[in-house]
């Protein structure tokens, strides 16, 4: 996005260096995305990618083995003059966070490489590892001084998702980067920043007048922020048991589309002022008591069933998932945001795995206009006035509302007015990792998390997560796999007289 990128710059010489270079992350989305970079031109020509890795490996091996995960994974055939450019910069270095001497042998190793390739210092720490390796890697970094800005040469730590499992957790993990690293130094990936339909809200917001005088209490009703997924938890049953639903999902993912939506306008497009905003409206919710919390929330855990021709196992005779447990995989969740827009308005958040559709999306449902002049037209029969913004597998905007059937007698009907990417641009398909790792590159830090933002994040969530924890099975709803998933998700909103938006 380049501080608001209305210019294309190639990035700086630099080092790349990436831990847990053999890993799923690299093979699924770093190469590819590296890949895609170098074939739209936008990697430097003094450029290297140092993949740190355990005794043993050399760099051809290393070289073979990412070949291979790039002809597996790449978004568009492998042109083989493009891979071996890509692959020519690749570098083996041996060195294990559990071995901290052998972070000296990094720095030398290092330096040496960065002479030859004249990458003049810039350095990108790129950490798609396990989270509990973030911090010890971070500090063998620091030690060795890698990690020091001197000069014109910068130094950037790139640290993915999970940031943490709780308040006191990610507080903790942002305070240890903090003591070797300043903020501007930090990019904490959320990848749903890295989606072109995510990136697309604030300037869906900002670029058109006639959306932001309608957009606060006195027009917009409530605000549904849905993710579902088909897929059930598969291989992932031991990271998943630990996490479940809400901490996979909404203080990141579903906080990044609350907070675009509900933000106020930045004055300035840069990465100060955007995340100064994004900031400020994660704040603002409203905190909740335990009970609040409870009664505000819904927990449902999936149960074998079909999605499509899919048989999904009961998630409970999941892989590394115990037979009592408790965890989540399906939440929802009601907050409000306590400021002069939003007083009164309330945020239905909700996210599952094994449901009957895949579906992304945020939709803005309108206040109901006075319906005196049809009053002989049954209110059910006036549809309801929605702005959805469809991120995924639908990416476009929708805009729902009546109009008059055509003939002699007044019957209204709802209809949509659609916009879909696909009919206006033709976009090489990518992983969604390019922008984030170009912007990584150029050093804009605007679609990056920022520690305040992380905490508040985690601050909203941490009542939900206490309730829960307290509250063991009572309450914890099992849903069918390939349902809508739980009813107690519909009375949330019945109670308050709406219901989640239907896929038309
Ligand atoms: C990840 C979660 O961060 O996001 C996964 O760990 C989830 O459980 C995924 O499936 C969803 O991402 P997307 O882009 O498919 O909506």
């Amino acid at each position: 996005m380049a501080n608001g990128s209305f210019e294309q710059k190639t990035p700086d010489a630099c080092a790349f260096v990436i831990f847990g270079v053999t890993g799923d992350l690299t093979h699924r989305l770093v190469m590819p995305s590296l890949y895609n970079l170098a074939a739209g031109h936008l990697l430097p020509d003094k450029f290297c990618i140092v993949g740190i890795a355990r005794k043993g490996m050399t760099s051809e091996k290393l070289r073979d083995n990412l070949l291979e995960g790039l002809h597996k994974y790449a978004t568009r055939p492998v042109e083989d003059e493009i891979a071996k450019r890509l692959l020519e910069c690749v570098t083996a270095i041996e060195a294990d966070p559990r071995e901290p001497d052998s972070f000296d042998h990094l720095k030398t190793q290092l330096e040496k490489l960065e002479a030859a390739r004249q990458t003049v210092g810039n350095r990108l720490f790129y950490l798609a590892t396990p989270p509990n390796a973030f911090a010890p890697i971070a500090q063998q970094l620091g030690r060795v001084g890698l990690l020091k800005e001197d000069g014109e040469a910068w130094r950037r730590l790139v640290v993915e998702k999970p940031f943490g499992t709780d308040l006191a957790s990610a507080k903790a993990l942002n305070d240890d980067l903090l003591k070797i690293v300043t903020e501007h130094q930090i990019y904490r990936i959320d990848h749903y920043l890295g989606k072109e339909t995510v990136q697309n809200i604030m300037v869906l917001r900002f670029a058109n007048g006639m959306f932001e005088p309608i957009w606060n209490r006195h027009h917009i009703d409530h605000v549904q922020i849905t993710v579902e997924e088909k897929l059930g938890v598969g291989h992932r049953g031991s990271f998943y048991d630990a996490t479940g639903a809400l901490r996979d999902m909404v203080p990141n993912h579903l906080f990044q589309l609350l907070s675009l939506v509900a933000m106020e306008p930045p004055a300035r497009f840069d990465a100060h002022t955007v995340r100064n905003e994004k900031a400020e409206v994660l704040a603002a919710i409203q905190p909740q008591s335990e009970a609040e919390a409870l009664s505000n929330s819904v927990r449902g855990q999936y149960t074998a069933g079909e999605v499509g021709d899919a048989e999904i196992p009961n998630y409970r005779g999941t892989e590394d998932v115990g037979a009592d447990s408790t965890t989540e995989t399906y939440a929802a969740l009601k907050l409000t945001i306590d400021n002069w827009r939003w007083a009164g308005v309330p945020f239905y958040l909700r996210t599952g795995k094994a449901l009957g559709v895949k579906r992304t999306e945020v939709a803005i449902k309108f206040r109901q206009a006075p319906f005196a002049m049809f009053s002989c037209t049954p209110v059910e029969s006036l549809a309801e006035n929605y702005l959805v913004i469809g991120i995924e597998p639908t990416q476009g905007i929708m805009l729902q509302f009546n109009t008059k059937v055509p003939g002699p007698m007044i019957r209204t009907d709802g209809v949509q007015m659609k916009f879909n990417y696909k009919d206006y641009f033709q976009a090489e398909p990518a992983t969604g990792y390019e922008t984030l790792i170009y912007d990584c590159m150029i050093g804009d830090n605007i679609l990056f998390q920022r520690a305040d933002s992380v905490e508040a994040g985690w601050r909203a969530v941490q009542p939900f997560l206490d309730a829960w924890k307290k509250a063991g099975a009572k309450g914890l709803e099992p849903y069918a796999a390939g349902s809508e998933g739980p009813k107690a998700a519909t009375d949330l909103m019945a109670r308050d007289g709406h219901s989640w938006r239907k896929l038309t």
